[in-house]
């Protein structure tokens, strides 16, 4: 398929545009809300909010809600999109403006991580009792016990460990596992349950999921539980992590459905209110993994949050491996 030539035309108005190149370059790093494209660009809201209303309707860019703010990225797919790589390819990155954009992305970015380092360290010792709040945790342990299977693992790798959890309930039926996270306070937490646990091969490290410097299909499992509805931007942690999934081996990721408590990202740093089941699988499938199964797991509560468990595998399953 391709552009019918005045449509070429609309896409290239949409883009051609100061403003609007600049936002184009911006989404191409991340997904953004609203407020800090403003904030990056230094303009009003119904300025900026005209300019990304355009790109969309030219589809260059996809706008999604998520509880009460908007977020916007590249489209997914499409003749628009690839045009919008071809000119941001051939737009120098070290223009000033561009170059001036990318270090107020850096500012917002700083800005949200240390949001979230302060709010981790101040909730490291009770992240315990706060990740109970939601559902039922012991629930979530049984259906992710159940989607890992009996198969043993040799290289366990868990991404945003926090205080340990998953490592303890993982790592019995692995040979050697790794605990990656940001927060010191939290390896701090889980250096000490690893320990009680007993689990003398699982190794905790300091690191960032956005670049984990592990080495490429190194793991046969990896494991991202409640971490990417922190993330800004959930889909890079993603190609990560599936980047360490060796042949055969899976990626389990755990996180809420779409849901609209404003107030955990008002209170408890969260940025994204849930993911789709069509997102995840999209990001699951773009960093090569197959075979995506989803399990539902709905709170008993009527305002509960439904945490979802997002599976796929590298690759063709071995003899003996199916759940
Ligand atoms: C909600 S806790 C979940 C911890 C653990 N997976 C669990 O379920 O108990 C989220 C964790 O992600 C970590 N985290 C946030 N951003 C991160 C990043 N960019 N790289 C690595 N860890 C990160 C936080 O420090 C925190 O420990």
């Amino acid at each position: 398929m391709s552009l019918a030539a005045n449509q070429t035309v609309d896409v290239l108005r949409a883009a051609g545009e100061p403003s609007r190149l600049r936002i184009l370059a911006l989404l191409a790093r991340e997904e953004l809300a609203v407020l800090e494209l403003c904030k990056i660009l230094d303009q009003s809201q119904p300025r900026v909010s005209r300019h990304l209303k355009l790109l969309a309707d030219a589809g260059l860019v996809e706008r999604f809600p998520d509880g009460a703010w908007v977020f916007y990225r590249l489209a997914a797919g499409g003749d628009a999109r690839h045009l919008a790589d071809d000119i941001l390819a051939r737009t120098d990155d070290q223009d000033p403006i561009l170059a001036r954009d990318y270090e107020q992305l850096q500012a917002v970015r700083a800005e949200r991580a240390s949001d979230a380092d302060a709010y981790f360290a101040r909730n490291a010792a009770r992240w315990d009792e706060i990740r109970s709040l939601y559902v039922s945790e012991a629930a979530v342990e049984a259906a992710i016990l159940e989607a890992v299977g009996p198969e043993p693992v040799r290289r366990l790798v868990d991404l945003g460990s926090g205080t340990g959890r998953m490592l303890t309930l993982l790592g019995p039926q692995a040979s050697t596992s790794v605990g990656l996270d940001l927060s010191q306070q939290m390896l701090n937490i889980a250096r000490t349950h690893v320990a009680e646990a007993g689990l003398a091969a699982c190794e905790l490290r300091h690191g960032d999921i956005f670049d984990t410097r592990l080495p490429e299909g190194s793991a046969d499992l990896v494991v991202v539980h409640q971490v990417l509805h922190y993330l800004g931007d959930p889909a890079t942690a993603v190609r990560e992590a599936g980047r360490l999934v060796g042949q055969g081996g899976r990626l389990l990721i755990v996180d809420f459905a779409p849901h609209s408590l404003e107030f955990l990202r008002e209170q408890h740093q969260h940025r994204r209110l849930g993911f789709t089941d069509a997102e995840m699988s999209r990001w699951l499938e773009e960093t090569g993994l197959s075979g995506v199964s989803i399990d539902s797991l709905p709170s008993a509560r009527k305002d509960g949050l439904t945490v979802k468990i997002w599976t796929a595998r590298r690759g063709q399953m071995n003899k003996g491996t199916s759940r």
